[in-house]
């Protein structure tokens, strides 16, 4: 196997990450398009789980709420099938396709909340903010700032709308106050459901805390109606001090309860090939606490295309080379990179000098700078986006029960014991596994415990039926993951056997479903996609090839990719597990 590199990594890093703040970018692409005979929508990442484009009947762009109540009216009214989406369509898997092949009239809408983002209303006295479902989460964290007041949750990831964020719950990390999860600090929804003719076909809903379908409605994956305002509660404005300690992974199955409790904005990015674990000190400080950083972290920032794009070269040729020191050149390269730019912490908004960062809550929550800037300037844009044939990659996303959390930890050591460090390089090229925390939620579709998040993210290859390298590996930590410790998957995450029985893992699941039937009785927001995932498949075969990319477990070789070499077979550590894996002798 090569051990040389053909592509000096340092040079790429500081090229990639050096020239960042220098260009303007441009904007991600519009995940909605249009022509005479109907509407294509796509993820940000321009592809779905299913690689399956999502076609619907058309699209409409509602800008004031007696717009949207129309626009439901209308749907309901006609027999279409209805989903939202926001002009992010940040969500990897497709909630958001309304596609269904049976049942209403067959025509399919969408409902943007593009141009629905006006109104972001601050109560000060009460501490709360009312804003627009397709308020950006940026604009809205600015808008309370100004009042000095803060949100205290948010994903770390700016690019989403007010609604789409509580819709699949997305969260940031804290087992503090009311947690990590943003749909936590929601305290009022106003949704827009189907209705009777009596009520002209559709109908408003002011729910609260303390009303009966507001646990339902906080988190709802679009399947309840259109969300139309969402109320948060905040907080006095405050600052926050983040230090992270790159260090060894020893006992981090033991301290990471300690870490959470200690820290309230907490968490441990673990590189297992690296055996480095790197905590996350972030405290809240007063507001008259000197400071003004950001984190404007570094998976995030604007890349130049050609950057973007040889670093996906690099990660292709060691795949095609089976080449696994290739990668963790690179995951070495980048750690290092990481260390040094404090993962894009900035003390006085330009450079990183030296811990603590201190900043405000609104500048080190959350962040996205590659969203943004004039479409003029094409040479700089996020290092996924679709059209620079950059970054590609799958996301897992597990919940843990806390208690469960250090069994998992300690397979996935004992995998790596069993496998050598080398073979998990293809994490830590990414951002190895994220550990993050998030508190018991009243939220049907929320945790009903203080919970473990791990995300985890790997190489996919551009053609589906093209295996990848150590796919095996990263199968077999997926089931563990959800099969052996029935974590949870993340609603706006993963590929589609994460969510393989996911309604026995909810206790309120049937809650939820309840819910579903007295707010939307005749289905105008269901979907084919939405309904599989929930309620199981009917029926299905399992395609050929259907294990590379997590479309299903695979039981035969075929569901693998034989004629390349990759065969069915059983975990190393989970022996439960089915998974593709790579043999040169059975290939004959
Ligand atoms: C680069 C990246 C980083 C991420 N980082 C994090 C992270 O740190 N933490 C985390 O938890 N998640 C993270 N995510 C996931 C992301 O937060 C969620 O997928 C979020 O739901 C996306 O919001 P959106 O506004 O783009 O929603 P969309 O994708 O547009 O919609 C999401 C769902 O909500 C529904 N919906 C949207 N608006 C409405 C409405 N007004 N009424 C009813 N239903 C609606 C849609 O139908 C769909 O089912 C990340 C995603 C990406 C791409
Ligand atoms: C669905 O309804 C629309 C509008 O009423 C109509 O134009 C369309 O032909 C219908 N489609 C089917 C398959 O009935
Ligand atoms: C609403 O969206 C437009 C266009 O995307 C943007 O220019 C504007 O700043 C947004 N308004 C708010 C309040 O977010
Ligand atoms: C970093 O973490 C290690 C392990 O928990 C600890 O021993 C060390 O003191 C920490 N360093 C700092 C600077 O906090
Ligand atoms: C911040 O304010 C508190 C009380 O309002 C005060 O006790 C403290 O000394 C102040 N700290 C600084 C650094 O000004």
């Amino acid at each position: 196997m090569a051990t040389n590199q053909k592509i000096p990594f340092n040079k790429i890093i500081i090229f990639i990450f050096g020239l960042i703040g220098l260009t303007r970018s441009m904007p991600p692409p519009n995940p909605i398009q249009c022509n005479q005979i109907g509407c294509t929508l796509r993820n940000s990442y321009g592809v779905w789980g299913d690689r399956k484009d999502c076609h619907v009947s058309a699209a409409v762009y509602p800008a004031t709420e007696d717009d949207l109540r129309s626009a439901v009216a209308d749907a309901n009214k006609n027999h279409f099938r209805v989903k939202v989406v926001s002009r992010f369509s940040h969500t990897i898997p497709k909630f958001a396709c309304p596609t269904s092949p049976i049942g209403r009239n067959g025509s399919t809408i969408l409902i943007s909340t593009e141009r629905y983002n006006t109104s972001i209303d601050v109560d000060v006295a009460n501490r709360a903010v009312t804003a627009d479902a397709g308020v950006g989460l940026r604009a809205l964290i600015d808008r309370v700032e100004e009042e000095g007041l803060s949100l205290a949750a948010a994903p770390y990831w700016e690019g989403v709308s007010v609604g789409g964020v509580i819709s699949t719950a997305a969260h940031g990390s804290s087992w503090w106050g009311k947690g990590g999860a943003v749909h936590d600090h929601v305290i009022g929804v106003r949704l827009i459901v189907a209705g009777k003719e009596s009520e002209g076909f559709a109908k408003v809903l002011d729910l609260k805390s303390g009303d009966a379908l507001f646990n339902a409605a906080r988190v709802s994956l679009g399947m309840l109606g259109v969300i139309s305002k969402v109320t948060f509660s905040l907080e006095p404005g405050f600052k926050r001090s983040i230090t992270f300690n790159f260090t060894n992974d020893d006992g981090i199955e033991d301290e990471f309860m300690d870490h959470a409790r200690k820290h309230e904005f907490g968490d441990i990015q673990w590189y297992p090939s690296k055996h480095t674990a790197v905590y996350r000190y972030d405290d809240r400080l007063p507001l008259n606490t000197s400071g003004d950083g950001v984190n404007d972290f570094l998976g995030f920032q604007s890349n130049f295309a050609i950057i973007a794009k040889s670093v996906r070269a690099s990660e292709k040729a060691a795949e095609s080379t089976r080449n696994v020191f290739a990668k963790c050149a690179m995951a070495s390269s980048f750690l290092a990179y990481k260390k040094l730019t404090a993962n894009g912490l900035k003390n006085n908004k330009l450079i990183f000098t030296g811990y603590p960062v201190i900043g405000h809550q609104g500048k080190m929550q959350t962040s996205g700078s590659c969203l943004y800037s004039p479409e003029t300037n094409k040479d700089t844009t996020c290092p996924w986006d679709p059209r620079i044939n950059g970054l590609f990659f799958f996301e897992s996303t597990a919940i843990f029960p806390s208690t469960k959390f250090p069994d998992f930890i300690r397979d996935v050591k004992k995998l790596r014991d069993i496998i050598k460090p080398e073979n998990l390089c293809g994490v830590d090229v990414y951002n190895g596994f994220l550990i993050r925390f998030v508190k018991k939620s009243e939220a049907f579709l929320g945790q009903s415990e203080d919970s473990v998040v791990v995300d985890f993210n790997y190489y996919r290859a551009r053609e589906s039926l093209t295996p990848r390298l150590n796919q095996d590996v990263w199968e077999e930590i997926e089931q563990m993951a959800f099969f052996k410790y029935g974590a949870k998957p993340h609603w706006g995450k993963n590929r589609k056997v994460a969510f393989l029985g996911v309604g026995k893992k909810y206790v309120d699941f049937g809650k939820f479903v309840g819910a579903k039937s007295v707010l939307d009785p005749e289905s105008v927001f269901s979907s084919e996609w939405s309904d599989e995932i929930l309620f199981g498949r009917k029926g299905g075969v399992k395609e050929d090839g259907c294990g590379l990319e997590g479309e299903c477990v695979c039981s035969e070789d075929r569901h693998c990719s034989p004629g390349n070499g990759y065969f069915c077979r059983e975990g190393r550590v989970y022996g439960e597990a089915r998974v593709c894996r790579y043999s040169s002798s059975s290939l004959s």
